[in-house]
């Protein structure tokens, strides 16, 4: 059976080039995979006092994540750091206390920009929160995607370098979950 890969999009803008990337590596990943947006846009923001009586929306999104054999995330930077939503999304599944959903989840990050960095900085921010809610993350290969507007042909469709480099990168993230 395909291992359930829950994918969370750090960009809530509708035409986002991380969404786009996102759905490319679901096209290009295997059948042992089968590759989910699990949508943060609509997530509250976290707040301790609201586990009380948590807001539909975490309960919906904590099962999703628990359901999941494995998280990938797909992000922009924002100001040299992962954008607000992402790491809202992430504190909404470490909580309650002794109740995260992330721990043992396989792991994979993909960072992309509009500039020739790739989204360095935001990539390996997202790595510490995943070390401390104990996401096992894929050290290598990399993927760090520059001038992110610029690998779309006029059809939409990716550019085949591009292309190539998630295709290796999606299979190398399949070994690693297989692993789990
Ligand atoms: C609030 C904000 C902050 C940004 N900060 C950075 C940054 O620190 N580094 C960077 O490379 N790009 C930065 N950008 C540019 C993004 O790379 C670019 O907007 C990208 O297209 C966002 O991803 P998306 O297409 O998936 O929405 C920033 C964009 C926004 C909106």
């Amino acid at each position: 059976m395909a291992k359930k890969i829950a994918v969370l999009v750090g960009s809530l803008r509708k035409e986002s080039f991380n969404r786009k990337i996102a759905n490319e590596l679901e096209k290009l990943s295997s059948d042992n995979l089968d590759l989910e947006i699990v949508e943060i846009g609509n997530l509250p923001l976290y707040n301790e006092d609201l586990d009380q009586n948590p807001p539909q929306e975490w309960t919906d999104f904590r099962s999703k994540i628990k359901s999941a054999d494995g998280i990938l995330v797909v992000s922009p930077e924002y100001n040299r750091t992962i954008p607000g939503a992402l790491k809202n999304a992430v504190d909404v599944g470490s909580r309650p206390y002794g109740s995260s959903v992330w721990p043992g989840k396989p792991g994979g990050v993909v960072t992309s920009s509009v500039s020739a960095l790739g989204g360095l900085a935001a990539n390996h921010h997202i790595r510490q929160a995943f070390v401390f809610v104990d996401v096992p993350l894929m050290q290598q290969p990399e993927a760090y995607i520059g001038n992110s507007s610029q690998i779309w042909n006029e059809d939409g469709s990716c550019v085949e370098k591009t292309q190539e480099f998630l295709k290796n990168w999606i299979d190398a993230y399949e070994k690693w979950v297989n692993k789990f």
